[in-house]
C-alpha cells in the first residue's frame, strides 16, 4: 500500500475509502462516548483527526496514546462534521508504535521559544518549528533550483581551510595535536608542521576566494555550505556556524551584481510565498500579522540603490538622534542600516563604501578612496547579502594586500588568477539564516536553524 502522509489525506477526496496514518500524537480529547486524536507526520502544518469510538477499543489501548506518542491507526476516510478540517479518520485499529510518558516536554501549547530552545531536540515537533524547517528545506531547493536554472555550476569550496586571509572574522582552529602538550618550535610557538595537514588550518568564514578560483574556470558558480566565524558576537543575528550561499561571476561587473542579488532575493521570497502558503500563514497567525504583507512588499517594489557617500549625507541630515555618529569612513551601525530601510521604507543596496572598512579583494574606484563593495540591507534583518566587484589587477591587489598585511605568498594560489587570464568578476554572500530570518518572521537566528552554535551554546 502506498504509504500516506497527512498532507495527501488532508486532499483526499476518496471519502470512505479505507486508509491508514502513522504519525505523533498532538493532542487528544473527546468525551465518555469518543475520542479526538489530533495526528501530525511533519508533511505539513495541519493534523488529521482520529475519531475514536470508544464502545470499540478498551481503555488499556486509548490510555497510552498521549501527546508525543507514536501511533499507526487504520479507518475509513470521511468527510468532516466538525471545524477547521475537511476530513477525518473513522479509526477501526490503533497501534501504539512509541509510547511518550508525561514527561514529555511539549504538553501544553505555547511554550515560549526561549524555553523551546533547551529542547532543541524535540522542538522540531511544535507547530513552529515544523513552519521553519519546512520553509527552510524550501530556500534551500529553490536557491538550487534558481543557479541551476540561470546556468551557475555548484562549486563545493572546501571546509577546512588553510589560509586565514579573509579576514571576515575570528576563526576556529582544527587541529589533532595533543593540547596537553603540543609538539613546540625552539622558540616555544606550537609546531604546526606536525599537525595533521603539515600546517595550521581553521574552519572557513567563506567560500569565495576558491569560488572565485571556479568562477574562472566554469564562468558562473555559486557555492552553499557552512562557515564558522568565532567572534563572540551574542545578538540575535549572529551564529558561529551558519550557512552561506555564495555565487561568483566572470564578466559581471557591480551594476551586474547588484542587479542578480535584488532578483533573486525576490525569486526566494516569491517562492515561499508560491510554495510555503500553509506555514507563511500560520507564522502570520501567530507571531507577526505582517509577514505576508511585508514579503510581498519586498517582491514587489524596487530595491533603493545609493552610494555609502550618499546615504551618509541621508543619515546625517536625519532628524533622530543617533547613539553612534555617523562620520564619512566608520563603518554603518545598526541603528542607521534600520534608519536607512526605515526612510527609503524597502530594502536599500549600499554601494562604494570606503577601502578601509572593506576586503583586500574588492576593486577599488577611480577616486582612489572606494571600493565597489555592494551591501543588501533588509528590514530588521539589515544586513543580508555582502558582495563586491573584484580586484582583477595584480598590481593593485599585491598593493592592497600588502597595506593590509594580508600574507601575498601564502596567497599565490589565488593571486595565480589574477596572472592567469584575469577577468572582471564580481559575486557576493547571502547568509542562509538571515533569509529565513526574514522570511519566516522569526526574531531570534537561532529560532531558524536546527541545532543553533552560539557562544557557549553546542548542545544537541
Ligand atoms: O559580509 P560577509 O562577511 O561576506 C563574505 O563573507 C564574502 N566572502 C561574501 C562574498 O562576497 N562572496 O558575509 C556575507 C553574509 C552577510 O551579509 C550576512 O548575511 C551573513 O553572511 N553573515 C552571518 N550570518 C549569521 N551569523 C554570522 N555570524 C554572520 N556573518 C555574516
Ligand atoms: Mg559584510
Amino acid at each position: 500500500m502506498k504509504k500516506l502522509r497527512v498532507i495527501d489525506l488532508l486532499k483526499s477526496t476518496d471519502y470512505n475509502s479505507t486508509t491508514e496514518i502513522k504519525g505523533w500524537v498532538r493532542t487528544k480529547r473527546g468525551n465518555k462516548q469518543v475520542a479526538f486524536i489530533a495526528v501530525n507526520d511533519g508533511s505539513t502544518i495541519h493534523n488529521i483527526q482520529l475519531v475514536v469510538d470508544l464502545a470499540n477499543f478498551s481503555e488499556e489501548t486509548l490510555k497510552p496514546i498521549t501527546t508525543g506518542a507514536c501511533i499507526h491507526a487504520k479507518g475509513i476516510l470521511v468527510q468532516s462534521q466538525g471545524q477547521g478540517q475537511t476530513v477525518e479518520i473513522q479509526v477501526s485499529e490503533i497501534t501504539l508504535l512509541g509510547g511518550a510518558d508525561d514527561t514529555f516536554p511539549l504538553q501544553k501549547k505555547g511554550h515560549t521559544l526561549e524555553f523551546l530552545r533547551e529542547v532543541a531536540h524535540l522542538r522540531p515537533r511544535t507547530n513552529t518549528f515544523g513552519a521553519v524547517l519546512r520553509i527552510r528545506h524550501n530556500m534551500a531547493f529553490a536557491i538550487n533550483k534558481y543557479f541551476n536554472d540561470r546556468g551557475f555550476f555548484y562549486l563545493h569550496t572546501p571546509i577546512i581551510t588553510g589560509s586565514d586571509a579573509e579576514g571576515a572574522g575570528e576563526m576556529f582552529r582544527v587541529t589533532t595535536l595533543d593540547p596537553v602538550n603540543p609538539p613546540k618550535n625552539e622558540d616555544g610557538t606550537v609546531n604546526y608542521k606536525e599537525d595533521f595537514f603539515g600546517k595550521s588550518t581553521n574552519l572557513t568564514v567563506s567560500g569565495q576566494l576558491e569560488g572565485e578560483l571556479g568562477a574562472m574556470a566554469l564562468g558562473r558558480i555559486y557555492t552553499f555550505g557552512p562557515t564558522f566565524r568565532a567572534e563572540n558576537s551574542n545578538t540575535p543575528r549572529h551564529l558561529a556556524e551558519f550557512w552561506m550561499i555564495e555565487p561568483e561571476m566572470a564578466f559581471y561587473d557591480i551594476a551586474d551584481n547588484m542587479d542578480l542579488a535584488e532578483d533573486f532575493l525576490k525569486y526566494l521570497i516569491q517562492y515561499a510565498l508560491d510554495n510555503c502558503k500553509d506555514d507563511l500563514e500560520f507564522l502570520n497567525t501567530m507571531y507577526d500579522k505582517e509577514l505576508i504583507a511585508r514579503l510581498q512588499s519586498v517582491v514587489g517594489n524596487p530595491f533603493e540603490r545609493l552610494t555609502y557617500t550618499a546615504a551618509v549625507e541621508v543619515l546625517k541630515s536625519a532628524k533622530k538622534k543617533f547613539e553612534f555618529p555617523v562620520e564619512w569612513g566608520t563603518d554603518l551601525q545598526k541603528e542607521h542600516e534600520n534608519y536607512l530601510v526605515e526612510h527609503f521604507k524597502r530594502p536599500v543596496i549600499l554601494t562604494d563604501y570606503p577601502k578601509d572598512i572593506k576586503s583586500f579583494y574588492m576593486k577599488l574606484n577611480e577616486d582612489g578612496k572606494t571600493v565597489r563593495a555592494m551591501d543588501i540591507l533588509f528590514p530588521w534583518i539589515g544586513e543580508i547579502i555582502g558582495g563586491s566587484q573584484r580586484e582583477e589587477n595584480y598590481d593593485k591587489l599585491v598593493a592592497r594586500m600588502t597595506q593590509m598585511h594580508v600574507p601575498v605568498e601564502e596567497m599565490w594560489w589565488y593571486l595565480d588568477t589574477r596572472k592567469f587570464g584575469a577577468c572582471e568578476h564580481s559575486g557576493f554572500g547571502l547568509g542562509f539564516e538571515r533569509l529565513i530570518l526574514f522570511v519566516t518572521g522569526m526574531t531570534n537566528i537561532r529560532d531558524v536553524i536546527p541545532f543553533p552554535r552560539a557562544p557557549k551554546n553546542a548542545e544537541f
